[in-house]
């Protein structure tokens, strides 16, 4: 990982490997099966706590000494954990206040993993203790290339309702408001009788009788947002402190089911991005939703290279269904994420588990043993990773950009609001899904990003929004810029208090609309709009004022309003859609809108359409176009250049047979 990761060539390959779990003769087969893999670094010791500190204070580091040792001798790098994810069973008896508490008082037990509350100082006190201990030891070692701090921090534990966190909540309350009048002002508590005479008075949000305060609710997700990243940088200062020179990172969940961590507060704190990754099996498109994913993963790491940590070779075991990925999926699915940026693919996890709640998680080496379909495209895909190393450092730019933010996720599914079927990731990923179709590469930014790189800017959802960032975006659009803003946006400030004067209030100005009442839908109701196009969720009592309507509500509550306008602000341009369109009208509406913008896209949308994803990722020595075909049909690309992955030259019209990838070094650069 050029630049990012010590002993490392091209692109990281590998993924976690659990030695604990099997006997010391199947160590050896493991090392030769990853070195004929092309496996270059994994990840070991991540939950070894009970077996490196059996009891307390006494350690056992023979068998990690045995582990690092053979792994170096066989050229593998190794990301070591400092084994901090799961405390052992003796440590929860021994600190039985250390366990983390549901939000209806419930202290969950021992038997799992990653037990503890985060704001627990005895907690950290251990965490830091152990990660010294794995420092020291293997600090000179030479298979080390990186720290592996924690686990997917905060996975089960983000949120906990003990008595320790209610004490770190106030002191976190009491850094923020100062003064408990100010904090008063900001809950809103002269509503149901909630006014705090003093801090001690305040509490973790646990189950109350009826609604529970939304500021104090939100405040809560900000301050366990904060706590696990306390827990991150204690660990991580404990390790530079003895490894000045070791790159230090963390695996964000950076997906659809992970709402409660708000990494843009954490991404300046790892040394780079490295991410978890795992498809929805529910979701026939749920390649669509992994690039969105990516390409997160990229514009939270500033743009530069990531690392993917973790994903499946094939079915997980903790959904519903665990539907198996078809054949070359695996190598699709890597092929997306580093087309997006990243500069490795790692595995949940090297060996199969034989016991254990993850015995039915797929991994790179299957129950069935190395002489299987599955393994033989994990090796395919080493090889093709060697063979397209030199994209390494070299980066993703976008024209176009989605604003994401994750206080608006939380603040717009709080409870008591116009209806439950508004929520955060509906409009982004279906807006995200129309641009995958029409083949054109998104950023998905902060509100606080600086928008000038882009022509066009999506703000879906935006329920929370601060003054200083609606000031933003109008002065992005002012400047020249196109946006297109979805309704239930601009609603309320930070403290989830409503803007006053009409919806949609912080934007209202600009957007040159203005909505008296919202019109929800009852659940499957639908509405016609003047254009053919249908809609759900969502109505609303839209005016204009200065902007032009381009279509109207030709049925329903709001029947004769606007449901699209378009309104000119100073050199650019702002759309506000005012409902759930259809997925063809959301289709229709975006290319509209990125044509209008002079957006370019990689390829055509009738290829995109077809399922062909594609990617240019560039650097000062050239430029390569990834082209992962995830349809039915071939599809030809114009292209010319080498395809690195079939080590052919290619020129003019190149057909992706179906499932087929393609990564071609591009003749012009
Ligand atoms: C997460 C964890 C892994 C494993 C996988 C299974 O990503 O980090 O330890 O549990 O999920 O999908």
């Amino acid at each position: 990982m050029t630049g990012l990761l010590r002993r490392v060539d091209g692109l990281a390959y590998g993924g976690d490997y659990n030695p604990e779990q099997w006997d010391r003769n199947v160590w050896d087969e493991d090392v030769r099966l990853m070195q004929a893999a092309g496996v270059n670094l994994v990840s070991v010791g991540i939950f070894s706590w009970s077996v490196l500190e059996p009891a307390p204070g006494r350690y056992e580091f023979r068998w990690l000494d045995e582990v690092m040792d053979l792994l170096a001798s066989a050229g593998i790098a190794v990301d070591l954990a400092n084994g901090t994810a799961s405390p052992p069973p003796w440590f929860s008896y021994r600190y039985p206040e250390t366990l983390p508490m549901l939000q209806d008082g419930t202290r969950l037990s021992v038997g799992s993993r990653q037990a503890y509350c985060p704001s627990s100082p005895i907690f950290r006190e251990a965490a830091v203790t152990l990660t010294g201990e794995v420092a020291e030891r293997y600090k000179d070692h030479p298979a080390l290339a990186m720290w592996h701090v924690s686990n997917e921090i905060g996975c089960h534990n983000a949120r906990c309702y003990c008595d320790v966190s209610a004490a770190a909540f106030r002191s976190w309350l009491e850094a923020k408001y100062g003064d408990i009048d100010a904090l008063n002002e900001a809950w809103g508590t002269a509503f149901w009788s909630q006014r705090y005479g003093s801090w001690a008075e305040i509490g973790t949000p646990r189950v109350a009788p009826a609604a529970i305060n939304p500021t104090q609710q939100l405040d809560f997700s900000r301050f366990s947002s904060d706590a696990c990243l306390d827990v991150y940088r204690a660990e991580r200062d404990a390790l530079r402190s003895i490894t000045p020179d070791v790159p230090i990172t963390t695996n964000f969940m950076v997906m659809q089911f992970q709402q409660q961590l708000d990494y843009t507060t954490w991404a300046s704190e790892v040394d780079f991005l490295a991410n978890d990754h795992y498809l929805d099996a529910a979701d026939p498109e749920a390649h669509i939703e992994l690039a969105f994913a990516a390409d997160h993963c990229r514009s939270l790491n500033d743009h530069r290279p990531w690392l993917l940590m973790e994903h499946s070779t094939s079915a997980v075991n903790w959904q519903q269904r665990n539907v198996a990925k078809a054949p070359g999926a695996t190598i699709r699915n890597s092929l997306s994420h580093i087309a997006r940026g990243a500069d490795g693919a790692l595995f949940f996890q090297w060996r199969a588990s034989r016991a254990g709640a993850e015995k039915f998680h797929s991994a790179m080496l299957p129950h069935a043993g190395a002489d299987s379909a599955r393994h033989r495209e994990v090796v395919e895909l080493g090889a093709i990773l060697r063979r397209i190393g030199e994209v390494a450092g070299t980066e993703v730019r976008a024209k176009v950009a989605l604003v994401f933010d994750w206080e608006a996720w939380w603040a717009v599914e709080l409870d008591s609001h116009p209806s439950v079927d508004v929520t955060y990731l509906d409009r982004m990923h279906a807006t995200y899904r129309a641009l995958w179709r029409l083949g054109i590469t998104t950023d998905v930014v902060a509100p606080s990003a600086d928008l000038s790189p882009y022509r066009l800017v999506i703000v879906p959802t935006l329920y929370l929004v601060t003054e200083d960032n609606a000031h933003r975006l109008q002065q992005y659009v002012a400047g020249g810029g196109t946006a297109v803003v979805t309704y239930f946006s601009g609603i309320v400030n930070e403290h989830d208090h409503i803007y006053l004067g009409g919806y949609p209030g912080a934007l209202r100005p600009w957007l040159g609309v203005e909505v008296e009442e919202f019109f929800p839908l009852r659940s499957g109701a639908t509405v016609t709009l003047d254009d053919g196009a249908t809609a759900d969720v969502w109505t609303e009592h839209t005016e204009v004022t200065t902007a032009d309507v381009i279509s109207r509500f030709a049925d329903g509550p709001a029947a004769g309003r606007p449901a699209v306008t378009l309104n000119r602000h100073g050199d650019g341009s702002v759309w506000y859609v005012a409902t759930r369109l259809d997925e063809a009208a959301n289709s229709q509406l975006m290319r509209r809108i990125a044509h209008e913008s002079g957006v370019e896209s990689v390829i055509t949308a009738e290829a995109a359409t077809a399922g062909l994803e594609a990617v240019r990722r560039a650097g000062d020595l050239g430029a390569y176009l990834f082209l992962i075909n995830h349809g039915n049909e071939p599809v030809g690309v114009a292209a010319e250049g080498f395809d690195l992955v079939s080590r052919r030259t290619v020129s003019g019209l190149v057909e992706i047979a179906p499932g087929e990838v393609a990564v071609i070094r591009e003749a012009d650069n």
